[in-house]
C-alpha cells in the first residue's frame, strides 16, 4: 500500500517499507523491514544531512531516489541530460507527486504486469524545458518494487540523454558484499561475491546484448549479521550498467539501468525517452531476496501464457547431429524419443537455405529440401503423427553474406559505408531498426510457424553488435525493435513456446523472459560446469525459465565423461531436455532415460514451479543441495550433486528447508534405493534443522569412468501425516 503522511510517502510491500520525503528532492529516508505508520517522520530529519555549517555543502549527502549532473554530488549521478546548447545543469526539483492505480507506458519496452498501485513523482527544472516522471509500482503478495524514469522534452529545442538510470537507491555507509552473475561463453552466470570497497563497483555490458560477461541481476548484503539484502534487476536485453558506489561522506549508492556507453539519445520537442523498467527488493537475506525475485518473475514478468504450464521434455538435434541430418535420421531419433517418454523434437540449426555449416544461409528461412529430402512441413507432419510436438531453431537477427537475402537486400545488413563489418561466426547483424527488416523477419517466421504447425521456437543470436550506426541511440533502438518483433509474433502465435538463446546464455535477462518464458542457459552442457551456471541463475531467476539438457556421455565441449544419472540430476533442476543421439545408446541407457523421464514427469509441477532452497552451493563446498518444495508442501524433490569424490570424508547430512515443520515426510532416494528405510518418516523441522544422512553418494563406476567427477542423488519427500 502507498500512503502519504504529511510530507512523506510510505510505500509498504508485504514485508518492507520505503519512506520517501518529498522536499525539493525525493529523499530516501528509509528502506528496510516493515515499520509502523507514524503521525510524523520529522524524527528522521537529521538522517538527511542537515549540515552543521552550510546545507549547500552537503547536497550530496542527502539520500535520494534520483540525482543529476550539477546537483553538488561528488559521486555518480542517475541523470545526465544536455540541451542543444550544451547546457547540462538542469536543477530538477520535485514538482508534484501522487498515487495512481495505473501508469500508462508508451515506450515499447516490457513492464511488470499486475501492479496494484503506483507512486508517481514529477520533477521540473527552473527553465521548464525538461520534465522527468519517475514511478514506483507495488504488487500483491510481493516485496518487489518496479521503477523507471521518463524524460519529456517540454522545450523548443532538442535534448540529449547521455545517462538515465532506472534505479537509484542511497543507503548508509557500512560493510557490504556484492553478488553478481559473471562469466563468459560456456561459463555463464557464476555467482561472484566480493566485499564492497570505497570507490565504485560496476557490472556492465557493451555489446548490445545483456551479455554473458555480466548479467543485469545484482544483490547487496550488509555484513556483520545484519538482516539486510537488496537485490535488483532490469527488464532489458541490451547494454546495461550497475554501479554500486561507496564513499565515506554519503554512504552507498546503487544505480542500475542502460549503460551510458555511447548513449546520446536525441529527444525532440514534445517527445520523450524512457528507461527500461528496473525492479528491486529488500529482504532479510539473500535466500529470501532470491525467492521474491523468482516468484515475481514467474507471476509478473514472464510470458503469462505459459505460467504454471508444464514445459515439455525435448530432444534437440544440435548436440545429437550437428548439421548432419535428414528426414530419415530425424524420424529414427523421434522413434527412440517417443519410446523414452520425450515429448518434442526440436530441429536446431541446419534446416534452411543451403545450411550445412555455419558459413552460409542465415536469413534464408526456406527449407533446405536437398538436405532434408523434402519439405520441413512434411517432417513436422510425420513427427506430430508420432505423438511428438515440433520445435524449430531460428536466428532471425542475423544474415550470412552467402545467402539469397544478402544478395537481394545487402541494405538490410548492419554495415557502415565503406567499412568492412566485423564478422563473428561468419555472420553479420541485420539492421532490425528498419521496418522492412522487421517485416521480413515476422513474415518469414510466420510462414514457417503456420506451414509446419510449430509448437516451439528457439530464438538464437550468436553475436553482438559492432557496426554502431548513429551511435547515440543505436543500441537502445535495436532492443526496442527486437521487442517490437517479439511482441508481434508472441501475440500472433500465443500457443508457441519461445525459448531465448544467444550462443547459450549471452542474453539471459528479464526483457527476453517477458516474451520467451525460457532461455537456454549455456552451450556448456558439461554436468559439473552446469552446476555453477544454474546455481548462479537461481539466485535471480526461476527454474521454470532455465533450459537444461542431458548431453552425451562424453561431453562434446569438455570431453569429460559423466554417468547418465549425474547428467539427468543436474538437468532435472530446471526445464529438462536431451541433446544426444539416442539411436547410438545401449538398451541400459535407454531404459535409464525412460525411468528418469517418468520420474521427472511425475514431479514436474513441483520441479518447475515449486519453491527453491539452495541449502548448499557447489561453489562454497563442492556439494550442491537444491530442494524444490511444492506450494502446498506435500512433496519435495531434493537434488544433490558432489563434484568431489569424498570417499574419506564423513558425509554431511542433507538438510531440506521449506517443509511444514510438524508434518511427517517419507524420504526416498532415487538412485541408491536402500539408503533410507522407507517405512520411516521424519518431521519437516528435523529435516530442516538436522537433515538426513544418505551416506556417500559416489558410485564406484562413476569414479572409474566419470572423469568429470559429478556424483548425484535425488531424494523425494512426501508428506504422510499433517502437522
Ligand atoms: C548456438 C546455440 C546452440 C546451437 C547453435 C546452432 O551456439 O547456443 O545451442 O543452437 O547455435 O548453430
Amino acid at each position: 500500500m502507498i500512503k502519504i503522511i504529511k510530507d512523506v510517502v510510505k510505500i509498504d510491500t508485504e514485508k518492507s517499507t520505503m519512506l520517501v520525503r518529498m522536499s525539493e528532492k525525493a529523499e530516501l529516508l528509509y528502506f528496510g523491514e516493515s515499520i509502523n505508520d507514524e503521525t510524523d517522520y520529522s524524527f528522521l530529519n537529521f538522517g538527511c544531512a542537515k549540515a552543521i555549517f552550510s546545507s549547500a555543502d552537503n547536497t550530496d549527502a542527502t539520500p535520494s531516489v534520483l540525482s543529476f549532473v550539477g546537483d553538488g554530488s561528488n559521486r555518480e549521478t542517475s541523470t545526465h541530460i544536455v540541451g542543444n546548447d550544451g547546457f547540462a545543469s538542469f536543477r530538477f526539483e520535485v514538482d508534484k507527486f501522487y498515487i495512481a492505480e495505473k501508469f500508462s507506458f508508451d515506450d515499447g519496452l516490457p513492464h511488470s504486469k499486475n501492479a496494484t498501485e503506483y507512486l508517481i513523482v514529477e520533477y521540473k527544472e527552473p527553465k521548464n524545458t525538461v520534465r522527468l516522471i519517475q514511478y514506483f509500482g507495488i504488487f500483491e503478495n510481493s516485496d518487489v518494487i518496479a521503477t523507471g524514469v521518463k524524460v519529456i522534452n517540454e522545450g523548443k529545442t532538442d535534448l540529449f540523454v547521455k545517462r538515465l538510470f532506472s534505479i537509484q537507491l542511497d543507503l548508509s555507509d557500512g560493510e557490504y558484499t556484492v553478488a553478481s552473475l559473471r562469466g563468459s561463453w560456456g561459463e555463464e552466470t557464476h555467482e561472484t561475491v566480493i566485499p564492497l570497497c570505497y570507490g565504485a563497483y560496476t557490472s556492465s555490458s557493451f555489446m548490445g546484448l545483456s551479455s554473458n560477461v555480466a548479467n543485469p541481476f545484482i544483490s547487496l548484503n550488509r555484513s556483520g549479521g545484519e538482516r539486510f539484502t537488496i537485490a535488483a534487476n532490469l527488464l532489458y536485453s541490451g547494454n546495461h550498467k550497475e554501479i554500486i558506489e561507496r564513499n565515506k561522506q554519503s554512504g552507498v549508492r546503487i544505480l542500475s539501468g542502460i549503460n551510458d556507453y555511447l548513449l546520446n539519445y536525441k529527444v525532440a520537442p514534445s517527445n520523450s525517452f524512457s528507461t527500461p523498467e528496473g525492479i528491486f527488493v529488500f529482504a532479510e537475506n539473500t535466500e529470501k531476496a532470491s525467492r521474491e525475485m523468482r516468484e515475481f518473475v514467474c507471476k509478473n514478468i514472464a510470458n503469462t501464457t505459459f505460467e504454471n504450464t508444464e514445459r515439455p521434455i525435448v530432444i534437440n538435434s544440435w548436440e545429437s547431429f550437428g548439421f548432419k541430418f535428414d528426414s530419415e535420421r530425424l524420424y529414427e531419433l523421434c522413434d527412440y524419443a517417443v519410446d523414452c517418454g520425450i515429448e518434442m523434437l526440436v530441429v536446431d540449426d541446419g534446416w534452411f537455405g543451403n545450411r550445412n555449416d555455419d558459413k552460409t544461409s542465415l536469413g534464408d528461412w526456406f527449407y533446405n529440401e536437398a538436405k532434408i529430402g523434402g519439405k520441413l512441413s512434411e517432417v513436422a507432419r510425420v513427427v506430430k503423427s508420432k505423438n511428438l510436438k515440433f520445435g524449430i531453431w531460428f536466428e532471425p537477427e542475423m544474415v550470412s553474406e552467402k545467402s539469397s537475402l544478402y544478395k537481394n537486400h545487402p541494405e538490410y545488413a548492419m554495415k557502415e559505408n565503406g567499412v568492412e563489418p566485423i564478422r563473428i561466426r561468419n555472420q553479420i547483424v541485420l539492421d532490425i531498426t528498419k521496418s522492412e527488416v522487421q517485416k521480413y523477419i515476422i513474415d518469414s517466421i510466420s510462414f514457417v510457424i503456420e506451414d509446419c504447425n510449430v509448437d516451439y521456437i528457439k530464438w538464437d543470436c550468436n553475436r553482438g553488435l559492432t557496426e554502431i550506426k548513429n551511435s547515440g541511440s543505436y543500441f537502445y533502438d535495436y532492443v526496442i525493435s527486437l521487442y517490437k518483433i517479439l511482441d508481434v509474433l508472441t501475440r500472433k502465435y500465443p500457443q508457441v513456446l519461445f525459448e531465448g538463446c544467444a550462443s547459450g546464455g549471452n542474453r539471459f535477462d528479464l526483457g527476453i523472459l517477458y516474451y520467451m518464458p525460457q532461455i537456454w542457459a549455456s552451450d556448456n552442457t558439461d554436468a559439473k560446469e552446469r552446476l555453477f551456471i544454474q546455481e548462479g541463475l537461481l539466485i535471480g531467476y526461476p527454474q521454470s525459465c532455465i533450459s537444461a539438457h542431458v548431453p552425451s556421455r562424453q561431453n562434446m565441449h569438455t570431453f569429460k565423461i559423466y554417468s547418465m544419472f549425474a547428467r539427468f540430476a543436474v538437468s532435472a533442476m530446471a526445464v529438462l531436455g536431451y541433446e544426444l543421439d539416442l539411436t547410438t545408446l545401449s538398451e541400459k541407457e535407454l531404459t535409464e532415460i525412460k525411468e528418469y523421464n517418468a520420474f521427472y514427469k511425475k514431479y514436474r509441477k513441483t520441479i518447475q514451479y515449486g519453491d527453491v532452497y539452495q541449502t548448499e552451493k557447489v561453489k562454497d563446498g563442492g556439494r550442491s543441495v537444491i530442494s524444490i518444495v511444492d506450494k502446498d508442501k506435500n512433496n519435495a524433490v531434493v537434488l544433490i550433486s558432489n563434484i568431489v569424490h569424498d570417499i574419506q570424508k564423513v558425509p554431511k547430512n542433507v538438510k531440506v528447508k521449506g517443509l511444514e515443520p510438524d508434518a511427517l515426510y517419507s524420504v526416498k532416494t532415487v538412485l541408491h534405493k536402500d539408503r533410507i528405510d522407507e517405512r520411516l518418516s521424519v518431521s519437516g523441522r528435523t529435516l530442516e534443522k538436522c537433515g538426513v544422512n544418505i551416506g556417500n553418494i559416489s558410485v564406484i563406476s562413476d569414479m572409474m569412468d566419470d572423469t568429470g567427477t559429478v556424483s548425484s542423488e535425488i531424494m523425494v519427500l512426501t508428506k504422510v501425516i499433517r502437522g
